[in-house]
């Protein structure tokens, strides 16, 4: 029954056996593939494709009973226990090879099987835990600094060793940042620690993706992100492309829902182009302790669309019939425990139908992106290891993009080591580390007639997490026009810029160069002194053919409107339509066309305005240029050819 129903509801492919090592090898070398040849055959006979996923992340029993050495080591020194997920240590040489052993038994079995199409390596790899303090990660790590350092004296001075007499002798003698130390440790221990547990992810991975890619080269490979500490632009040069699985419901507030899930969409398309979602929520997710809010009529369907919108290509949802036993009993499905079809297989049936109907216009096009916000793993990572309860490049990532979405423009994240060419302008939030090439990046951005915008700290360290001994922000001074001459925090409600503009977490005093003053620091709301009030806060200073604007605070939630205000009133973009905040409007562009998608995350009707005429594709009605959706509804208009010129 279960093929016909999801061939009913318009499903072309599933994904399975994320978790069934045990069943595929119930003892060590009895391979037992047989549910699963049975499965696809009775799928794929419906016409419905599979892919498979490495069971990787549930190594069974026997398996952890041979070797309690392979299990993951807490920081604290205890050795975890079998009876969940993601128990063994992706870095133990022994656990590696019975990895590439399984991966290498179902590649086998499956390779002339017509219906597997691709594959999952693992499932969420560090959703729950990226450490592990096992010996095999302390030699792992040694040989990995040793790699990059060559010599002990590199890594000393890499490191700054000597602050706190931490100087080394021999790579034998470096442990990895446990937890327990009377105080903090060294930042570029941490930073190379981080960069390691990346690193050693990739490379666990690859392990798969190599045995995958050699047994059936027309497989395509993709993972399900995305989780803190791995540098998905690296992880995902083994992949086709990356997924995301999407759970709005883990987001409390309703109204930030959407912001969250366009930010997640946006991060796997920044490292990704094309991305699938190999888990959208399909009903309210519970466990143990706790149940999401159960997601209104139509946001399932909604949630759907948004990922559509932003660039995805295909969505899984998790899961089809919601497991009678097990963690997640209460995971919702689309089908309920008793397994009859009720309202949420209805609006599934209805994203089907309709992703059948219109799907071929989509394909093929890509998220129209004209200002961005930069992305970079060192950057988070860098703030991690010396935060000073300062905002993180995230947090200002997500306060920039909420202000640009919530404006209709055609915003997206870019990836710092990405091409930055299509784009007209780019947000810096505050990234600490530059080097040579970057910067170079970046002025040749601004040069050819970019607008750049950067914010508190930029370019005040090096690639070894060492704050520069030239004047901030370094490498970027000249593009700026600037010096930072002074940098501290004051209680946010003390100070202002410009127009009335409150703080961020943070001040510097600019000294302008080249650069004009676009707004000074007013005096202290108490009057009491202070050594900004009168200085430079924010500069612009042309460059090239372009335009570099450097704010001299953080971004906030108070600031983020009056402070986008700024950067927005030297570049002339368009917005894709009017409508309200909690209305989401993108634009997907093919070589011939455009595709403009709404989404009302709101439960009330609301009307967008300032659309181009064209057509309504779920309806097939015209668009005169103003549309009226019901709560959580959603339209997909396609412009007549006059809009073309408007998004070149
Ligand atoms: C994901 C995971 C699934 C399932 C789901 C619901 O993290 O990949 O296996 O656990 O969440 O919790």
């Amino acid at each position: 029954m279960d093929p016909e129903r999801m061939v009913a509801a318009g499903v072309n492919t599933v994904r399975m056996a994320e978790f069934a090592w045990d069943c595929m090898e119930p003892k060590r070398g009895e391979f037992d593939f047989s549910l699963f040849d049975m499965t696809i055959e009775r799928l794929g006979a419906a016409g419905i494709d599979t892919i498979l996923c490495t069971p990787t992340a549930a190594p069974p029993r026997w398996l952890t009973q041979e070797h309690e050495e392979w299990m993951r080591v807490n920081s604290n020194g205890n050795r975890m226990t079998h009876g969940s997920r993601q128990h063994c240590c992706t870095n133990h040489p022994g656990f590696r090879a019975e990895s590439e052993r399984i991966t290498e038994a179902m590649a086998r079995h499956f390779a002339s099987n017509p219906h597997v199409v691709g594959w999952q390596t693992d499932n969420e790899l560090f959703c729950h835990i990226a450490e592990c303090y096992c010996e095999a990660c302390t030699e792992r790590f040694r040989l990995w600094l040793r790699d990059k350092y060559r010599t002990i004296q590199a890594l000393n001075c890499g490191w700054g060793a000597r602050f706190w007499a931490q100087t080394y002798d021999a790579f034998d003698q470096i442990l990895l940042p446990y937890h327990d130390r009377p105080t903090q440790p060294n930042p570029s221990h941490l930073m190379d620690y981080a960069r390691f547990l990346s690193d050693a992810v990739c490379e666990f991975q690859r392990g798969q993706t190599k045995i995958l890619s050699a047994a059936q080269p027309r497989w395509w490979l993709t993972h399900n992100g995305i989780f803190a500490h791995i540098d998905y632009w690296k992880f995902s040069e083994d992949l086709d492309f990356l997924g995301v699985d999407l759970y709005p419901g883990f987001v409390a507030h309703e109204a930030a829902r959407y912001s969250w899930a366009a930010l997640k969409c946006e991060e796997t398309r920044a490292v990704s182009g094309t991305f699938i979602v190999p888990e959208q929520q399909a009903g309210a997710g519970g466990q143990r302790t706790f149940l999401h809010e159960t997601p209104r009529p139509g946001q399932m369907r909604l949630w759907a669309w948004q990922t559509i919108a932003h660039g995805a290509d295909g969505i899984f949802h998790f899961r089809w019939r919601t497991c009678r036993f097990g963690a997640e009993f209460y995971w919702n499905g689309i089908l309920d425990h008793d397994n009859i079809p009720r309202r949420r297989y209805d609006e599934f049936a209805q994203e089907g139908a309709e992703i059948s109907r219109i799907g071929s216009r989509i394909l093929g096009t890509s998220l129209l992106v004209k200002a961005a916000v930069l992305s970079d793993f060192e950057q988070d990572e860098a703030h991690l290891t010396m935060q000073l309860g300062l905002p993180s490049p995230s947090h200002q990532r997500k306060l920039a993009y909420q202000e640009l979405l919530e404006r209709h423009l055609p915003i997206g994240i870019v990836n710092a080591s990405d091409s930055f060419e299509g784009v007209d302008c780019l947000i810096i939030p505050s990234f600490v580390m530059m080097d040579e090439d970057l910067a170079a990046r970046l002025r040749q951005f601004v040069e050819n007639g970019g607008i750049l915008f950067a914010t508190a700290r930029t370019a005040t360290r090096d690639r070894n997490n060492h704050v520069i001994s030239k004047t901030p922000p370094g490498l970027l001074s000249e593009l700026f026009g600037i010096t930072v001459e002074e940098f501290g925090k004051l209680s946010e409600d003390l100070l202002t810029l410009g127009d009335n503009i409150p703080a961020g977490a943070g001040y510097e005093i600019l000294l302008p160069k080249s650069a004009s003053v676009a707004a000074r620091w007013n005096e202290t709301s108490d009057s009491s002194p202070h050594p900004a009030p009168g200085q430079a806060a924010i500069t612009l200073n042309r460059a090239g053919k372009g335009m570099a604007i450097y704010v001299g605070t953080y971004l906030s939630e108070e600031n983020r409107a009056a402070l986008i205000d700024v950067l927005l009133s030297h570049i002339p973009l368009i917005p894709l339509a009017r409508a309200s905040k909690l209305t989401e409007v993108t634009c997907r562009r093919g070589t011939n066309h455009r595709l403009i998608f709404a989404l009302n995350h709101e439960p009330k009707e609301t009307t967008i305005t300032g659309l181009p005429v064209g057509m309504e594709l779920l309806s097939g009605q015209t668009c005169d240029g103003t549309i009226s959706l019901p709560g959580y509804g959603v339209a997909v208009i396609e412009p007549g050819n006059s809009f073309a010129s408007q998004t070149e």
